[in-house]
């Protein structure tokens, strides 16, 4: 299945069930150049022969300015120009600087993606955000640029291990949490192996999820308002995966508890809901309690808080499929953490 949607910042032609050949197929090799995730040239070196390649060490330290800067030198001596399209291929972090690199090198060259992770299909390679970490600030550095494409060939899944598939759940839990209260039920009725054996399903259910990101991406593509829907789970999250080195998605689904917590006592969110996040997180693998450093998480928090003068926009459910955006003190939202800390560790 193919189809095209435009953007403010431009078109992006979204291929389904295809396979990397055919994608290959449509470009010689003097016209491309493919930036890909190194491990995946390991495990399918052959795919990719006889195409320029540059490779990319994955993992969340490594989505740095320095790696950037590596990369744009390899550029430089393949001597890429403005005709040439650098097309990434692997999880979130290739997907992050291939856009980043692409949208910086001579102003811009033409770039797209081929995401082989669960989460790079379901969230990271969508909606034109691009960047890279710099210090203790993640996706400090970056643009909002358009991929000219986003091809799908799902068999890259079927090296993908455990844990990253667990991950890629967060964002697909997260949507339904925004967005779709029959796949919050769907997926409740299933577990991951349903999955990972069932192609068909698997197909469906990335292809919503990409249809409730770019339903978001279409009508705020700036995030300047609903965008930060997005964020739900994200903010106590991503301090929780800096501070702890734990894996995105983990911290997510953790952020999606804090968040739960605090709408409980904000919104009046019915406890219930949050005990059936736990239930779905666990059957996707993901944890619903942890040993959080407390003081740590906060101080990270803070510069969030500098960053948007003042309070921090958080991301609150009424219900499932009711999220509203609230402005918090960081007092509301410490102490939530406080508390889940506390009951994590009891
Ligand atoms: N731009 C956005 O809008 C957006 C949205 C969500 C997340 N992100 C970013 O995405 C990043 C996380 O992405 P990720 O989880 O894909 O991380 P990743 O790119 O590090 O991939 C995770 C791991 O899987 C390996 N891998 C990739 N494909 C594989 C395959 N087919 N088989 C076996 N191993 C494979 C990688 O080598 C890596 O070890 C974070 O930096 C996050 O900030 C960006
Ligand atoms: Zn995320």
């Amino acid at each position: 299945m193919q189809y095209s949607l435009s953007f403010p910042g431009g078109t992006v032609k979204y291929t389904f069930q295809a396979a990397l050949s055919e994608l290959l197929g449509s470009y010689t090799s003097a016209d491309c150049i493919l930036l890909i995730d190194s491990k995946l040239a390991e495990t399918y070196g052959n795919s990719f022969s006889g195409y320029r390649q540059i490779l990319l060490e994955a993992g969340e330290e490594q989505k740095s300015l320095h790696q950037a800067a590596s990369v744009t030198a390899q550029l430089l001596q393949y001597e890429a120009h403005r005709g040439t399209t650098l097309i990434g291929i692997g999880g979130g972090i290739t997907t992050d600087i291939c856009g980043f690199v692409a949208a910086t090198y001579m102003r811009g060259l033409r770039f797209g993606f081929v995401p082989t992770t669960l989460l790079a299909m379901c969230d990271a390679a969508i909606g034109g955000k691009n960047g890279v970490n710099f210090g203790l600030q993640k996706n400090l550095l970056g643009t909002i640029q358009q991929p000219e494409f986003i091809f799908y060939d799902t068999r890259f899944l079927e090296t993908l291990p455990a844990a990253e598939w667990s991950n890629g759940f967060a964002e697909v839990i997260k949507y339904a949490c925004l967005f779709d209260r029959a796949l919050f039920d769907e997926l409740s009725q299933h577990d991951l192996g349903n999955y990972q054996n069932n192609s068909e399903a698997l197909q469906l259910l990335i292809e919503r999820c990409v249809n409730w990101k770019n339903n978001i991406v279409l009508a705020d593509e700036h995030e300047n308002g609903r965008r930060k829907l997005l964020n739900f789970g994200h903010t106590a999250g991503h301090a929780i995966e800096t501070v702890h080195k734990m894996p995105h998605g983990f911290a997510v689904g953790i952020g999606m508890l804090i968040a739960c917590n605090i709408s409980e006592t904000i919104l009046q969110l019915d406890v219930t809901i949050r005990q059936q996040l736990e239930t779905l997180l666990q059957r996707y693998g993901l944890p619903v309690a942890a040993n959080i450093d407390t003081e740590a998480v906060l101080s990270v928090l803070k510069m969030d808080k500098k960053r948007s003068a003042g309070s921090i926009s958080y991301i609150l459910l009424e219900d499932i499929g009711k999220p509203i955006i609230r402005e918090l003190d960081f007092d509301e939202i410490q102490l939530a953490i406080k508390s889940f800390a506390h009951a994590g560790s009891s």
